[in-house]
């Protein structure tokens, strides 16, 4: 392994206020996590970057009503999820946040390159303001009736009840969130950016990756066709990413950056050149389908604007994950937390669960408790977990803990030892497309045809050589080849193997265990749901 960074995977910043649930996990840090330890299981150097997105009206908001100032609201979130996080195995390089004195000094200066190159420009625009309050109320510090379903006490910028989008100053009866009183219309001078302009460059850039999902570049492309508008990049507020005036940031033209901000400081603290690293490696922003637009227009055109980071080359969009068919929603209660799942069940078996049913697509998956259960009994344990245990208890039972040696192969060895050789191309095949679902489900067939095997070599009837000798090697194969999905479970199977460590598995020359390697006393894993 050389010392150089080949790839930096990203996954979507959570809002440092609230809870971490089962959607976040589905859509975006699983399937990241996934391939990043697969990446790191091949050797390949990757850094895997992430952290809170800290500013922001609503965060704002929440911390008044706690009576926190917002520096202490996140600094709170930034702890939990960074704890939920590793409970659910999920390993970042760095998880950093985009409130930290780098992360505010990157978007400060992309602003000011901005700026100077001409994509951003100031326009007075009339604004909501509370005379009782004494300030402006952006986004969600204006509540009211929505303009299309009528539903009411709605924030100003859209509406949970219909699903629309609200633009400013179509909200009806609007009162300001805090106080309750009517605000009123006051100028304010704010800084624009030439979204529109960019519209070009972006369809280019789409049309020529390949890498990209074609569904997501359609559509992108149809709203670029229908015409970008310029878009309004300051707040008047007080939590966010100073610029002057007493304005700051909005969240969408800096949280972005700290993707970049995060690689920069891993970078830094390696002593390597952040920027090259940067501009030489093949970039991933794992991402849910809630935030296309975002990345797919805002991100891309202030790279382009500010000329000397590249553009991801993936972007990897997945759908929303339903509970029980219904949409989660954090406002209506609808929904499971992180930490409360992790209190009641192996992390490994949600791992499992979401990654064989979640696909590479903008589709929804859906949650449910009983197939949940179902799946991670009848796969998962009493597929998987059975042979993996019938293997190794026979060979501590009948040999010693001892991996006997091969004798004759017959036809049904010879199909097992082809199979097993072939797995790992396939498993690298899907997993280099992101189809980790197709890759999972592979395993899964390989284990049934593994106890199928078992079951009509009958290794207790007497010749048990090759068949313990070639399972032994099918559970080692299983052991590396489902670390990226359930690594909890596997760094146990690694210990009963009596392995030292975990690698990407390459059967042409030899198998994984020879004869007369000594495992440990096993015991089950698993227990069922
Ligand atoms: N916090 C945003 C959300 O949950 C995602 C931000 S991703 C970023 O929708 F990279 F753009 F920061
Ligand atoms: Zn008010």
């Amino acid at each position: 392994m050389n010392n150089k960074v080949s790839r930096i995977v990203t996954c979507a910043l959570p809002y440092a206020n609230g809870e971490l649930h089962l959607g976040h996990v589905a859509s975006t840090y699983l399937p990241a996590d996934i391939f990043v330890k697969y990446l790191k299981l091949k050797g390949e150097n990757v850094i895997f970057a992430c952290g809170t997105d800290d500013f922001g009206t609503p965060i704002l908001i929440k911390a008044e009503q706690e009576g926190k100032s917002p520096q202490d609201y996140v600094a709170y979130w930034y702890k939990r999820d960074k704890e939920d996080f590793e409970k659910l195995g999920i390993v970042f390089d760095i998880f950093h946040r985009t409130s930290s004195e780098d992360s505010i000094k990157l978007a400060q200066y992309f602003f000011k390159v901005l700026r100077e190159k001409g994509y951003i420009y100031k326009k007075k625009v009339e604004q909501y303001y509370c005379n009782n309050c004494n300030r402006f109320l952006p986004d969600r510090y204006v509540k009211g009736t929505c303009p299309y379903c009528k539903a009411e006490n709605q924030y100003s910028d859209s509406c949970e009840a219909c699903g629309r989008v609200i633009y400013e100053g179509e909200i009806l009866e609007p009162k300001c969130s805090i106080c309750g009183n009517e605000p009123i219309k006051k100028e304010s001078e704010h800084y624009f950016f030439k979204l529109s302009i960019f519209g070009k460059e972006i369809k280019d850039w789409l049309l020529k990756n390949k890498n990209l999902q074609n569904d997501v570049k359609n559509y992108v492309i149809s709203w670029i066709d229908m015409g970008l508008q310029d878009w309004d990049i300051t707040r008047d507020i007080s939590w966010g990413v100073a610029i002057e005036n007493g304005k700051v940031l909005y969240g969408w033209f800096e949280n972005h950056l700290c993707y970049i901000s995060s690689v920069l400081k891993y970078c830094e603290d390696k002593n390597l050149n952040g920027k090259d690293v940067w501009n030489s490696s093949i970039i991933y922003h794992f991402i849910g389908k809630d935030i296309i637009y975002h990345h797919y227009l805002f991100l891309p055109a202030m790279r382009l604007g500010e000329g000397e980071f590249k553009l991801p080359d993936f972007i990897p969009v997945r759908g929303h994950l339903l509970l029980e068919g219904k949409k989660i929603s954090k406002s209506r209660g609808w929904y499971i937390s992180l930490r409360e799942f992790l209190e009641k069940y192996y992390a490994d078996y949600l791992r499992y669960y979401l990654a064989r049913i979640i696909s590479y697509s903008q589709a929804d998956a859906n949650f449910e408790w009983s197939s949940f259960k179902e799946v991670v009994n009848s796969e998962l344990i009493e597929n998987i977990g059975n042979f993996i245990y019938r293997t190794l208890s026979f060979i501590w039972n009948k040999f010693n803990g001892f991996v006997p040696s091969p004798e004759n192969f017959d036809n049904i060895d010879n199909e097992f030892l082809e199979r097993m050789k072939k797995l790992p191309g396939e498993i690298e095949k899907y997993s280099e497309a992101l189809e980790f679902e197709k890759a999972l489900k592979l395993i899964v067939d390989f284990s049934s045809f593994c106890n199928k095997y078992f079951q009509e070599k009958e290794p207790w009837k007497g010749t048990a050589n090759t068949c313990l000798y070639l399972s032994a090697n099918a559970v080692a194969l299983m052991c590396n080849l489902l670390y990226p999905f359930i690594p909890f479970s596997c760094e146990k199977i690694k210990e009963q193997l009596n392995f030292e460590k975990l690698f990407w598995p390459d059967l042409t020359k030899n198998l994984i265990i020879s004869e007369g390697h000594r495992i440990n006393k096993p015991y089950p894993i698993f227990s069922k749901i």
